[in-house]
This record gives structure tokens, C-alpha cells and sequence, in this order.
């Protein structure tokens, strides 16, 4: 086990009804933003759950959030809120709700200069205003993390920050409110909260016997519960699970004493969408299978134990076995609705394989759990995405 430290101090409130919660949860003393996305909130009935609980705040609302959200809204956001003299920003939506309002509660309290120099890793977040949540879509884990992921319409780039400064105070998380979803954004969070298991999970350097246990239970949990949400959308125990799923997923916790984790199925996906602007979590069902299929040496140890405690794969050496789990990894996200090949979108792997090397090269960035995948590398994964 390698050292760590661990500390999440984000107090989370699960359940139906809790938004209701939000009362004695946020300050009656402070001005609160409201922000949110497209409208689903005002479709489903959390807005107004939401503007019942806070009736005796003063409260203010930003709403139009983009999925993928853009860093030119959060600047807009980032200037309402200091001219309005907002003291917490209240998120109610998904991911990419609660990653903008992290960058915009960073940039509401920034100084001299472009907090987009925070997103280039050229500066550190220095302060942000506190923050609380309303998850409406298990998949980030944004809701339990300090991580953000923003996009710039002017470079075209999509990079992501985390801060401890950006850890939700609380996170609402009402299972009842995931009704609404569209099967497809389901079916994303099932395999985004799938890649960040195994991000943190498959990589044969060193062991955490308890954490590898808890990442594998996570993992068996989703193969279970993916067909049930198919099959009865209603069925609030299953979407309970779902939820409660994707927030341990990355909060943290499936990190801890893991040598080295590996991301790089995230770096490559984050270039897709920003590229050809497919759902985050369809691009991780693409490009996962590829990098262990071209990992898979390196990775044997893992995709073994992996195979043998997730899918009960016994037989066979360990290269078998390895290669037997990568291909039931990518029948299980078949089966989940989602496609797993670029041809699937009518998208060179070639053109792509090009397009996102030449693009990581251009930030310098070097992918895995090591450090050492480049261009040629990148380019041989996205081939296997063919
Ligand atoms: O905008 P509205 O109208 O709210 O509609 C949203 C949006 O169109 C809709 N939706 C959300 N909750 C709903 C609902 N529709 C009906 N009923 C509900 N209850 O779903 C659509 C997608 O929402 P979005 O927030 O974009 O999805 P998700 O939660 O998957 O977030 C994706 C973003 O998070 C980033 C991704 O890169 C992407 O930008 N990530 C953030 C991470 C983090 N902070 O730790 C890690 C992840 O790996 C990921 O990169
Ligand atoms: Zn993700």
C-alpha cells in the first residue's frame, strides 16, 4: 500500500425528499446563486422544490449552463455573481452544471489576470466561493470531488482543475430525481462512473487489497444494476444504487494506497468530445477497451484479478484471461446501449488518432499510469478504436 492522505469533507444528504434539506443547509444570511443547465430542472419539478426550500433566502438564479459547460458562460456567471454580492452558489443539475460553478465560484474571487490560467495549470486556485449542490445525473462523482472540466469556445480546448477550495459544502443526491433522464444520459453515467474505477483501478503497479475490493465491488455493482435500469426506469432501489455509485466512484476513497492511477482513456475522450463533440461518456466506451487492449501486458496482473472477481473468468493462462475481461468490458457497455467504436459515429480512426496525438502533444501532455504514452501511442490506441 502506498501513503496517503485522505480528507473529504463533503456532507452528503441522500434520499427522497431531501431537497427540502436545503433550508437548514445553507446560510438564511448570505445571497444565494442558483445556477443550472438547459431547463431540465423546471421540467421535473426540482426547480420548484428547490425555490420552496430556499424560500426565505435571498436568491438569485443563472440558468443556461451548456453540457461540456463553456468557459465563456462561467465568466458571465463569475461577473453576476460579484456585481450581485452572491455569497454561495447553489448547483442543481449535472456534472457539467456543478463543474461550471466550481470554475465560476474560482473565478468570482479572482484577482488580476484570466482565471483561465487555472485550466492551463499555470496557476493555483488561491480562494473560491463556498458551494452546495443538487445532483440531477449520476456520473462525474463532481458532487463528492474537487474536479472540474471546462471548455473554451475560442481555442476549442477542454481542459480540467481540481482545488480543494472547490469541494461542495453538501451534495443533495435524491434518487427520485433521476427519473427524468433520458436513457441515454443513463447509459453515460453507467459507463462514466465504469472508466473512473477503472482509471484509478487497473494498473498492476503496487496493491491496496481493501481499496482494489472496493473499486470491484463498485464495478459488480454496475454490471448488476445496468440491465435493471434498462428494464424498469422507475425502479427507485436501482436508481438509488446508480447513484450512490457514481458518487463513491470518484470521490476519492478508490484512490487511496493505489500506486499510480492511469487516466488515460479520460485524456483521450476529453479531445473527442472537444473534437467531434460526442457525449463524455460515450467516448469512454470507445476508447477504454483500446487502451487496455493496447495496455494489456502491462496491465495483465490486473485485467486478470479484474477478470476472475468482476466477470468470474477462470480458465485460461493470465494473457487469456486479460483478454477475455477487455472484451467482456466492451460487450457489457454494448449491452448498456452504447456504442464502442469510432465507425460507429462515421469517424476516421486514422483522422482522429492524428488530430487528438497532435493536440495532447501541443499541451506537452503525456498519458497512463506512467507517463510515458505520446503521440504514436495515442494514435496506436485510437486505431484499436476502429
Ligand atoms: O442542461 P439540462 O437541461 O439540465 O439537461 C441536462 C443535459 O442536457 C440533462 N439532465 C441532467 N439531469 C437531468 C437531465 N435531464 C432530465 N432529467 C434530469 N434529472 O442531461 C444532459 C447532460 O448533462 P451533463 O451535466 O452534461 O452530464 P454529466 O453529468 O454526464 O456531465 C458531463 C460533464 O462532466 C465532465 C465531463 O467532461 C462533461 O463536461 N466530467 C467531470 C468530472 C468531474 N467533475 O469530476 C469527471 C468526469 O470524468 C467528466 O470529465
Ligand atoms: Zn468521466
Amino acid at each position: 500500500m502506498n501513503n496517503f492522505t485522505y480528507y473529504n469533507p463533503v456532507k452528503i444528504v441522500f434520499g427522497k425528499g431531501m431537497i427540502a434539506e436545503l433550508n437548514t443547509l445553507i446560510s438564511s444570511d448570505v445571497k444565494v446563486m442558483l445556477t443550472f443547465g438547459g431547463g431540465s430542472i423546471k421540467k421535473n419539478g426540482v426547480y420548484e422544490q428547490v425555490r420552496a426550500a430556499l424560500a426565505g433566502h435571498a436568491l438569485i438564479e443563472f440558468g443556461g449552463i451548456e453540457a461540456n459547460p463553456r468557459y465563456e458562460t462561467c465568466m458571465k456567471a463569475a461577473a453576476q455573481a460579484k456585481a450581485e454580492g452572491v455569497g454561495f452558489l447553489l448547483a442543481v443539475g449535472g456534472g457539467s452544471v456543478l463543474d461550471a460553478t466550481k470554475f465560476i465560484a474560482v473565478a468570482a474571487l479572482y484577482g488580476k489576470g484570466d482565471p483561465w490560467e487555472i485550466m492551463e495549470g499555470r496557476k493555483p486556485v488561491q480562494a473560491a466561493l463556498p458551494l452546495g449542490s443538487v445532483l440531477t445525473l449520476p456520473a462525474t462523482g463532481s458532487e463528492m470531488n474537487t474536479f472540474a472540466v471546462i471548455s473554451r469556445d475560442s481555442t476549442g480546448e477542454k481542459l480540467a482543475f481540481g482545488s480543494p477550495h472547490c469541494y461542495p459544502k453538501f451534495s443533495i443526491l435524491d434518487p427520485e430525481v433521476t427519473f427524468s433522464l433520458p436513457m441515454r444520459q443513463v447509459e453515460n453515467g453507467i459507463i462514466d462512473t465504469f472508466a473512473h474505477v477503472m482509471e484509478q483501478y487497473l494498473c498492476d503497479e503496487g496493491s491496496a487489497p481493501l481499496t482494489e475490493r472496493m473499486a470491484e465491488a463498485v464495478l459488480k455493482t454496475l454490471v448488476e444494476e445496468a440491465p435493471k435500469v434498462k428494464a424498469d426506469p422507475d425502479d427507485y432501489a436501482v436508481r438509488a444504487s446508480l447513484m450512490w455509485c457514481a458518487t463513491v466512484g470518484l470521490n476519492g476513497s478508490l484512490g487511496c494506497g493505489v500506486a499510480v492511477q492511469d487516466w488515460a482513456t479520460h485524456m483521450i475522450g476529453h479531445e473527442l468530445t472537444a473534437l467531434y463533440g460526442i457525449d463524455h461518456g460515450r467516448t469512454l466506451a470507445v476508447i477504454m477497451p483500446a487502451v487496455h487492449r493496447h495496455e494489456i501486458r502491462r496491465k495483465q496482473k490486473r485485467l486478470a484479478q479484474y477478470a476472475a472477481r468482476v466477470w468470474h473468468i477462470t480458465q485460461g493462462d493470465a494473457a487469456a484471461r486479460a483478454a477475455q475481461a477487455i472484451d467482456k468490458t466492451e460487450a457489457f457497455f454494448r449491452s448498456v446501449g452504447v456504442p464502442t467504436r469510432l465507425g460507429d459515429y462515421g469517424i476516421s480512426e486514422a483522422e482522429a488518432g492524428q488530430k487528438v496525438a497532435e493536440r495532447l502533444a501541443k499541451r506537452g501532455v503525456m498519458i497512463g499510469e506512467f507517463g510515458d504514452l505520446g503521440p504514436k501511442e495515442v494514435r496506436e490506441i485510437v486505431a484499436l478504436a476502429k
